[in-house]
């Protein structure tokens, strides 16, 4: 089955293999938190990165994890490659896999993605696509472990684009059992067959509604993303006025509840889909979350490596 040594989407892969991801992050992390610099099982391994759009966080955060656990990564940017355009996916996919132990790519098409783990024979990792961001998720669940003691069975509460980051968290909930709601703008809802995916899978609870102040009561997580994601920045002003009524100000937050944090992965425009208020509030949690990136992402190479 293409896929299995690969990290694509969450729903690959069964509960048991996700918790003990989240472990093994927490173990990596205290150690690499501690100063210990000795873990180096990806010592003489070496990783591709493709980036056909922008990054801060993946790119930095997956660079930065590879080296510190002993690798070498290259970052290869949207004028290296030049995919699709200056050579075919499966040409790359089958190169790459010759110098390389890993392959990590952030695409548009997500069909790209799955070409290139169809033809290469090294793990295949997704750094975000149109369709999805698992590696997001995993951070982001990660963080909630930290801050709130837990994932399971908590209420996270996505408020804006039906997008890929959505489509993470459904993806999530067909594995792991928690109460997702996603509030979004009449036609923009997420992938109707993703949605009803999640929802056959029948572990958690799930909810698609237009109506954020009713949405986001009594939430443990309040989690925000931008109204245009990269590729849709042109429809940026349409979208603005489409999504009036979504920002997560602190209105919003306090009709969540006290108990409720607030999340985005980041980048934000703030003053767009959340106000600065609420970014720099005490229950934000977005820089930890930002940080776990690595952490959770070192989990994620340790596992389709094999270490
Ligand atoms: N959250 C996230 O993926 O950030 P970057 O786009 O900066 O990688
Ligand atoms: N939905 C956003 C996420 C960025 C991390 C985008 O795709 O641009």
């Amino acid at each position: 089955k293409v896929g299995l040594k690969d990290f694509l989407h969450l729903d690959d892969f069964d509960k048991d293999t996700i918790l003990k991801m989240l472990d093994r992050a927490l173990e990596v992390k205290a150690l690499l938190k501690s100063g210990d610099r000795s873990f180096r099982p990806f010592e003489g391994k070496t990783m591709a990165m493709i980036f056909t759009k922008p990054s801060m966080r993946t790119r930095v955060s997956f660079e930065t994890g590879f080296t510190l656990l002993g690798g070498h990564a290259i970052y290869l940017g949207p004028d290296d490659i030049q995919m699709g355009k200056r050579e075919e996916t499966r040409d790359i996919a089958r190169v790459l896999s010759r110098y390389n132990d890993i392959i990590m790519a952030r695409v548009f098409a997500h069909k790209d993605i799955l070409d290139l783990a169809k033809y290469a024979t090294v793990p295949v990792i997704n750094g975000l696509t149109d369709y999805n961001h698992p590696c997001q998720i995993m951070a982001d669940a990660l963080t909630m472990v930290e801050h709130i003691g837990r994932f399971e069975g908590t209420k996270v509460v996505y408020v804006g684009d039906g997008n890929n980051i959505v489509h993470s968290w459904l993806l999530m909930a067909s594995v792991i059992p928690f109460h997702f709601v996603c509030a979004c703008p009449k036609g923009f809802e997420p992938d109707a067959k993703t949605v009803e995916k999640a929802r056959k899978a029948g572990i958690s609870k799930i909810e698609i509604t237009n109506d954020p102040k009713e949405a986001v009561k009594g939430a443990d997580v309040v989690y925000s993303d931008v109204w245009a994601s990269m590729g849709q920045k042109e429809e940026a002003e349409y979208r603005r006025q489409a999504f009036k009524g979504f920002q997560v100000n602190q209105n919003l937050m306090d009709l969540a509840g006290s108990k409720a944090f607030f999340m985005h992965c980041l980048p934000a425009e703030r003053g767009v889909e959340v106000t600065d208020e609420v970014i720099e509030a005490p229950n934000s949690i977005v820089f930890p979350q930002a940080e776990n990136r690595m952490h959770a992402q070192n989990a994620v190479m340790l596992h389709v490596l094999a270490k």
